[in-house]
């Protein structure tokens, strides 16, 4: 894909990608499988032309160099927080609206260091990379109705979107954007009792993925304890395993590993990047 060299005063793309690494290259190819947006009115930055070049093969749209992040009517901010200092200053303009999906970044201080008050945050996760996000977004007051809708179809190209006030964020964080890293460890913890009961680690290992996908599915229709209610008969296997996950305080440990998480994302929010 060819590089955007020209510039003019009215913004001529609708949407520049800083930071087309895992989570905005998501984000970016699920907006284009949806047809949230066209090809040709998108583009990735990179201040690096040789890596822009090859982020731009790689999602089948152009890239642009310092001059053509003026030509955006959004800009989705999707570098690590630790970039952003360095990214400010290049990406600063008044006159566009900024959707950040930088965790721990809040939205004032993007606001003060983009020079815009049309800030969007969003929290996904890993998810997006399926198009099964879960997704918070919530917008400065200043950000404009069409702004909010255009983040929605964006982040809905990734799965589901929650609007969520942004004092939520941290709570959002420890919970949902954490919160896969919990469930691969039960995966794993599932396989080992396999293995520990004398299953092949390979069949094990599928066995566990299987059961989480489908807990999740089934769940998609019942209240968690319905759930479990079906799968544990009278005096059967699943009540004795429930047992002893009581009495080992799963739930307890699943708790404050939420609550542990979200003070980690305070704590992280507070610092400066
Ligand atoms: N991964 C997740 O699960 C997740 C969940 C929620 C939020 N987030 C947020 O998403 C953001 C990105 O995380 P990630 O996991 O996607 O990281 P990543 O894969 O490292 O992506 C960052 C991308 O930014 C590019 N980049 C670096 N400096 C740049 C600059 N000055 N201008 C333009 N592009 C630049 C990098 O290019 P190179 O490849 O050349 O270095 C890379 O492609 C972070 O702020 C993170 O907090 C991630």
């Amino acid at each position: 894909m060819a590089v955007v060299t020209s510039s003019g005063p009215a913004p001529d793309l609708k949407l520049v990608i800083v930071g087309a690494g895992r989570m905005g290259g998501a984000v970016l190819q699920g907006a284009l499988r949806a047809g949230v947006i066209e090809p040709q009115d998108v583009a990735i930055y990179h201040p690096n032309e040789r890596r822009g070049a090859e982020l731009s093969e790689r999602h089948g749209v152009a890239y642009v160099s310092d001059d053509g992040l003026k030509r955006a009517a959004y800009v989705l901010l999707a570098v690590k927080p630790q970039s952003f200092m360095r990214v400010a200053p290049l990406v600063a303009r008044r006159d566009a609206c900024f959707v950040s999906l930088m965790a721990g970044v809040p939205a004032r201080r993007i606001a003060d260091r983009v020079g815009s008050r049309r800030v969007i945050r969003a929290m996904p996760n890993l998810g997006a990379s399926l198009g099964v996000s879960a997704t918070a977004l919530a917008a400065l007051p200043e950000a404009l109705p069409e702004d909010l809708g255009f983040s929605r179809s964006l982040f809905s190209a990734v799965g589901s979107v929650y609007d969520v006030r942004e004092e939520q964020f941290d709570a959002f964080t420890g919970m949902a954007g954490s919160g896969p890293a919990y469930a691969a460890v039960v995966a794993e913890a599932l396989a080992d009792g396999g293995v520990r009961v004398g299953l092949d680690r390979t069949l094990a290992r599928d066995l566990a993925r299987q059961v989480l996908l489908a807990a999740a599915r089934l769940l998609e229709t019942r209240h968690p304890s319905e759930l479990k209610d079906e799968v544990s008969s009278a005096g059967g296997t699943a009540i004795a395993g429930v047992r002893t996950l009581e009495r080992h305080r799963l739930r307890f440990a699943l708790i404050d590993a939420v609550e542990e998480a979200t003070k980690r994302a305070g704590e992280l929010s507070r610092e400066e990047p």
